[in-house]
């Protein structure tokens, strides 16, 4: 039981390294973000040693009795934070989540229609080198190109795509897109073309709870989320349904005949459809960050989080950068470097040298490929957790310009990097390694 600093001293001096780059650094990666040390410490308790294959009260495993309240407390957190009455808190990440979305509600060759990748749609969300594109027929719809809407979705364009192709299921939800989304039109034509209706709120689940966004609970058939992001708690995910009830795809019980309820496919989806035991370390850190969610100050960073993203977005548009959509309603800005004569890769690149991480993203239309691109994804939520403000964001803003202007320049990076590290010693971070 001895410390890890003495028993594996080269795992040890890595996670320091890693420790110091998240410390030192400008994290603007925007699925990223910082969790608390209660988190951490939920995260490496002796949970992880449970195998607890089922549900509360229903386990394969003895010994269960305390990982029960567990993931109770768990279930009723995130079931009070989002308003809603079933939730799985099991899957293990975001993309596991969705295939337990696939798997209940298609059969493989079912056609269902996603937000296009490059338009800041998800692998799971129908490419060609993910599950969803490999076993379903995946169609997509896209933001516009120009003209008032450019850069936004057009929900008479997804209802002509939608009545063209009848689809099964249509999703909603991105991995780079800026705005919010019409969940009552995507259900008026889902119900039209009778198909499910499932939102990945991935990104914005934060935001979704503090109630700073749509609401796609009352809307949608299911929803998946990541707990990681925006939500601020451990690496995951989770399934989500605003109203149960009983399915309607004629799944019953093998000795009853009772009609199942849809909350009971989805759970058998995850377990043992697509996940052996549950990690039980996480779903404690999921606790704990659904409490810090359900406090009100949770709701004040969302709102920074958000304002914070819109300073930075004005910003870049004053320095003449394109942003797609033109501003943002949530966490991010896609920017078009196109104008810029610099590629997605090249400024991740240059930023990474003066220790500004953001990653190279696809922008609607790009004659680039995914490994190299013309824009940036950008996001707040990372560095709002450590207290950064509207005119901090502004400042960030002018060094990265100025990295991106002089992308080979040694003087400009080390200038530039002084400054970032001046700007993160005045919001520290974590002073621990291992708790
Ligand atoms: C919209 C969306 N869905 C799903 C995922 C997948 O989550 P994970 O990486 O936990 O599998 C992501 C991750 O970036 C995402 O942005």
């Amino acid at each position: 039981m001895s410390h890890l600093r003495d028993s594996d001293p080269s795992v040890f001096g890595l996670l320091d390294q890693e420790v110091a780059r998240q410390n030192e650094g400008l994290e603007l990666i925007a699925s990223e973000n910082f969790v608390s040390r209660a988190v951490m410490q939920a995260m490496g308790s002796p949970l992880t040693n449970k195998y607890a294959e089922g549900l509360p009260g229903k386990r394969y495993y003895g010994g269960c009795q305390v990982v029960d309240q567990v993931e109770d407390l768990a279930r009723d957190r995130a079931k009070e934070l989002f308003g809603c009455d079933w939730v799985n808190v099991q899957p293990h990440s975001g993309a596991n989540a969705n295939a337990a979305i696939y798997f209940t509600l298609m059969n493989p060759g079912d056609t269902f229609l996603g937000l296009d990748l490059s338009h800041g749609g998800h692998l799971t969300h129908g490419s060609p080198v993910n599950f969803s594109g490999v076993l379903y027929r995946a169609e997509h719809y896209g933001v516009d190109r120009d003209g008032p809407n450019a850069g936004r979705i057009d929900m008479n364009k997804v209802r002509e795509k939608a009545l063209s192709i009848r689809p099964r299921m249509i999703s909603i939800g991105a991995s780079a897109y800026t705005r919010d989304f019409d969940y009552e039109a995507f259900r008026s034509i889902a119900d039209e073309v009778g198909a499910f209706l499932w939102m990945d709120m991935a990104h914005t689940a934060g935001l979704i709870a503090a109630g700073l966004l749509n609401n796609p609970m009352p809307h949608c058939h299911i929803v998946s989320t990541t707990t990681h992001k925006t939500l601020r708690g451990p690496r995951a995910g989770m399934l989500l349904i605003g109203k149960d009830s009983e399915n309607t795809i004629g799944k019953v019980a093998p000795k009853s005949g009772r009609v199942k309820n849809w909350g009971e496919l989805f759970d058998s989806a995850v377990f043992p459809g697509f996940q052996g035991g549950p990690l039980m370390h996480v779903i404690a850190a999921k606790a704990v960050a659904f409490k810090e969610a359900l406090d009100p100050s949770f709701t004040e960073y969302s709102r920074q989080v958000i304002a914070n993203a819109k300073a930075m977005t004005s910003a870049f548009l004053e320095l003449g950068y394109e942003a797609v959509s033109g501003g943002t309603d949530n966490h991010l800005a896609l920017l078009d470097l196109r104008n810029k004569n610099i590629t997605g890769k090249d400024a991740e690149i240059a930023l990474q040298a003066a220790d500004i991480t953001v990653n190279k993203n696809m922008v609607p239309f790009d004659d680039q490929s995914p490994f190299v691109t013309s824009g940036i994804r950008v996001g707040t939520p990372a560095m709002t957790t450590r207290g950064l403000k509207e005119d901090d964001f502004r400042q960030i803003v002018s060094l990265m310009d100025r990295v991106i202007t002089n992308p080979g320049n040694e003087d400009v990076i080390k200038q530039v990097k002084g400054a970032i590290h001046e700007m993160t010693d005045r919001f520290p971070l974590y002073d621990f390694v291992t708790a």
